[in-house]
C-alpha cells in the first residue's frame, strides 16, 4: 500500500478546492502578442501544467496598467479588451485538467505594476526617488493622486481577472516591484499616509475589490529584502498579520529584489539550490505561518518530495518554478513516485533568455 502524503491531499481556501499542495509558482512567460493578449503558445504552456496535475496554478505577472509594463511580450490586464484571451486561456485549461483529472484547477493571475524595476522601459517611479542599485535607474516619485490611481488599477484588474473565470487573483508585492517598493522602508520613505502606513497600498487594493466582489485575493510578498535598511522579517511578520485581517486568502512568502544582488552578490529571488539548500525561505514563512490565520504558501528551491512533505507539517502549501518550467509533469510523476526529486539544475539559463526569447528550460542548450 502506497503511504499517505501530504502533498497530494487536497485543501479548501475560502471555497477553492485544491487537488494537491502543489503549486505552480507565477512565471513570467513572454509568449503575449506585442498588444499583451493573450496567444496559442501561452495556452499550450498552460495546458501542459494542467496536464502535469499540479493543483494550484498561478500565471505570471500581468500588467494593470500600460505604464507598470515590465518587460516585453507580457501578458496585459489593463483594458476589456484583454479579457476574451484570458476568457480562452482558462476555458481551456480548465478543460484539459477535467479531461486528464476530472477535476477542477485552481487557477490564480498574477499582477503587477513594475515601479523601478521596469528597465529599459518607459518612466519609472516608486514610493520615493531611490535609484535602483542594479540598473543606476533612478525613478520618479509618485504623487498621493497618482498612488490613488494606481490602487484603482489594481482593483480594476482584480475584477477584469474575475470576469475572465480565473478563481483569484494574487498580487506581487515580491522581488522589488512596485508593491514590494512600498512594503519596503528602504524605497518607501514617503510622508504621506502610504509611508506612515507601508501596507496602506494593499489595505486600500483588497478593500476596493471587496467592496465589488468576494473573489479570493492572494498575495506574493517579500519576508525580507536581503538590503542594508530594507525590510525584515519582523516587519514582515506585521505586515502579514494586518493583510490576514484585512481579508487576504493567502500569503506566498518569497524574498529579495534586483538590487539584493549587489549587497549578497547572488540572485536571491533564483538561488543555485546546490549552494542554498532547499527551500531557502522555509525559516521566514514558518515565522510568518505563526503569526497568520490564512493558509500559508512557501516558495524558492523546493526540489524533492521528501522537502515538501516536511514544509507540510508547517505550512499549507509548497509552490515551485524552476522545476515545472523543467517538467510540467513533475507533480504527476511525483504522485506515480516515478521519481522523488526535481532534475532542475538551477542554471537561471530560463531567467536569462527571458528578455528576449519565450520562457522554457535552455539547460540543455550550450
Ligand atoms: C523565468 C522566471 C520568471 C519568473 N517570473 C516571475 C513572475 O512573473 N512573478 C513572480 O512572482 N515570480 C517570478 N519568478 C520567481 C519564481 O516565481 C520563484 O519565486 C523563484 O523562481 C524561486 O522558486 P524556484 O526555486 O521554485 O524556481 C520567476 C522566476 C523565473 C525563473
Amino acid at each position: 500500500m502506497v503511504e499517505e502524503l501530504t502533498t497530494f491531499t487536497p485543501f479548501e481556501m475560502e471555497g477553492l478546492v485544491a487537488r494537491n499542495r502543489i503549486v505552480k509558482s507565477a512565471t513570467a512567460e513572454a509568449m503575449a502578442d506585442d498588444m499583451g493578449f493573450v496567444t496559442d503558445d501561452l495556452i499550450e504552456f498552460y495546458k501542459k501544467l494542467a496536464e502535469g496535475g499540479v493543483g494550484t496554478i498561478i500565471t505570471g505577472f500581468m500588467y494593470i496598467s500600460e505604464k507598470g509594463i515590465a518587460m516585453k511580450r507580457m501578458t496585459g490586464v489593463s483594458s476589456d479588451e484583454h479579457i476574451d484571451g484570458l476568457k480562452k486561456l482558462v476555458k481551456e485549461v480548465k478543460q484539459a485538467y477535467k479531461e486528464k483529472w476530472d477535476d477542477d484547477v485552481v487557477f490564480i493571475a498574477q499582477i503587477v505594476h513594475a515601479g523601478r524595476q521596469n528597465y529599459p522601459f518607459g518612466d519609472p517611479v516608486a514610493p520615493s526617488p531611490i535609484p535602483e542599485g542594479l540598473t543606476g535607474v533612478k525613478p520618479r516619485e509618485l504623487t498621493n493622486e497618482e498612488v490613488y490611481q494606481i490602487i484603482d488599477d489594481f482593483v480594476k484588474a482584480s475584477l477584469r481577472i474575475e470576469k475572465a473565470g480565473f478563481d483569484g487573483v494574487q498580487l506581487h508585492c515580491a522581488h522589488g516591484y512596485l508593491l514590494s517598493q512600498f512594503i519596503s522602508p528602504y524605497t518607501n520613505r514617503r510622508k504621506d499616509e502610504f509611508g506612515k502606513q507601508r501596507e496602506k497600498i494593499l489595505i486600500d487594493i483588497i478593500d476596493g475589490i471587496k467592496d465589488k466582489s468576494d473573489f479570493p485575493v492572494i498575495i506574493k510578498m517579500n519576508a525580507v529584502d536581503f538590503i542594508p535598511g530594507g525590510l525584515e522579517i519582523e516587519d514582515s511578520v506585521r505586515i502579514a498579520k494586518s493583510l490576514d485581517k484585512a481579508g487576504y486568502t493567502a500569503i506566498e512568502v518569497s524574498g529579495g529584489m534586483w538590487e539584493s544582488a549587489i549587497y549578497m552578490k547572488y540572485n536571491v529571488v533564483c538561488q543555485n539550490v546546490k549552494k542554498s539548500g532547499e527551500a531557502y525561505f522555509a525559516e521566514y514563512a514558518k515565522k510568518i505561518r505563526r503569526e497568520v490565520n490564512i493558509p500559508v504558501m512557501i516558495v524558492g528551491g523546493i526540489r524533492s518530495l521528501r522537502t515538501a512533505e516536511n514544509l507540510l507539517k508547517n505550512l499549507e502549501f509548497v509552490s515551485m518554478a524552476r522545476p515545472l518550467i523543467r517538467d510540467p509533469y513533475l507533480p504527476e510523476k511525483w504522485m506515480n513516485r516515478e521519481t522523488q526529486e526535481s532534475d532542475c539544475l538551477s542554471c537561471n539559463k530560463c531567467l536569462r533568455n527571458i528578455s528576449s526569447r519565450e520562457l522554457r528550460c535552455y539547460a540543455d542548450e550550450k
